[in-house]
């Protein structure tokens, strides 16, 4: 497939959909990993360690009327937790395999209401329209995109982003050698690319404007919860498993 990017010329999009859908159903967040599970015994306390983070960061979740995408949103963890610890927002996700998005609504709990709207990616193309949104957030996406299609993404994110909107970016820490030593022996992961937040930075950067800034996350376990402080108080330290580069772009 292939498809135009804005402002970028056409760029071949490799779309493959079907890489992800295999995975679908049983999608745990990896949790199918020893060395992972040792470290939490759900995929929600992992989700929960970057939810906790977005309700600190984003006050404005618990009071509601944020327009919030999830891009490559999966089976919809991220706005599932958030949704369950009390964030009000108007939730979108969107993805480029259908089967993840399918399971989305499988598992959204009733209580919780409606599900978020959900569109799947269109090759390079996100389907959504410019400035729409006020927060982006893209979790564990960005290593699973080839290196040469992340420039197109880092642009629609910008363009569905509105003038002061944030983007809020999620992805594993390749200096951590844990987080190597599973990805390396996760499924799903077989052809992951690891990037660093200053491969976000400069990829962000090349297709807008943002005021930039980022936080280490998840250096004790998500599972052990007395531990919590001490992961705030070291989120400078660029050895933690997750990392977030946060970016606002000026209104
Ligand atoms: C490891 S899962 C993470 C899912 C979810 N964000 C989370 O944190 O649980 C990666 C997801 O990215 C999606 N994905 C991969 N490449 C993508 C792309 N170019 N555009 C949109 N989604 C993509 C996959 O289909 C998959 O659902």
């Amino acid at each position: 497939m292939s498809s135009g990017a804005p402002g970028s010329g056409p760029v071949s999009w490799s779309g493959e959909s079907a890489e992800f859908d295999d995975y679908a159903a049983e999608y745990q967040g990896g949790l199918d990993n020893p060395v992972k599970r040792m470290m939490g015994s759900s995929p929600d306390q992992f989700i929960a360690v970057k939810t906790r983070w977005l309700m600190r960061r984003e006050p404005a979740l618990r009071t509601g009327g944020l327009a919030v995408l999830d891009y490559g949103c999966g089976v919809g963890s991220l706005m599932r937790v958030l949704a369950g610890t009390g964030a009000r927002a108007a939730f979108t996700g969107c993805d480029i395999s259908s089967g993840m998005l399918r399971e989305v609504e499988k598992r959204w709990p009733a209580p919780l209401g409606a599900p978020p709207a959900l569109a799947p990616q269109q090759g390079a193309r996100t389907p959504f329209a410019d400035g729409q949104f006020d927060v982006v957030t893209v979790s564990a996406v960005l290593h699973h995109v080839p290196v040469a299609e992340r420039p197109a993404v880092y642009a629609e994110l910008g363009r569905v982003l509105r003038p002061g909107g944030r983007l809020y970016v999620f992805e594993h820490n390749p200096r951590n050698p844990l987080v190597r030593h599973v990805i390396a022996r996760t499924p799903i992961d077989r052809n992951a690319v690891l990037l660093d937040p200053t491969e976000v930075r400069h990829g962000l950067l090349d297709a807008a404007r943002y005021d930039l800034d980022t936080d280490y996350l998840m250096f004790m376990p998500p599972g052990l919860a007395f531990l919590r402080p001490v992961d705030r108080v070291l989120a400078w330290l660029p050895l933690g498993a997750q990392y977030v580069v946060a970016a606002r772009k000026p209104a």
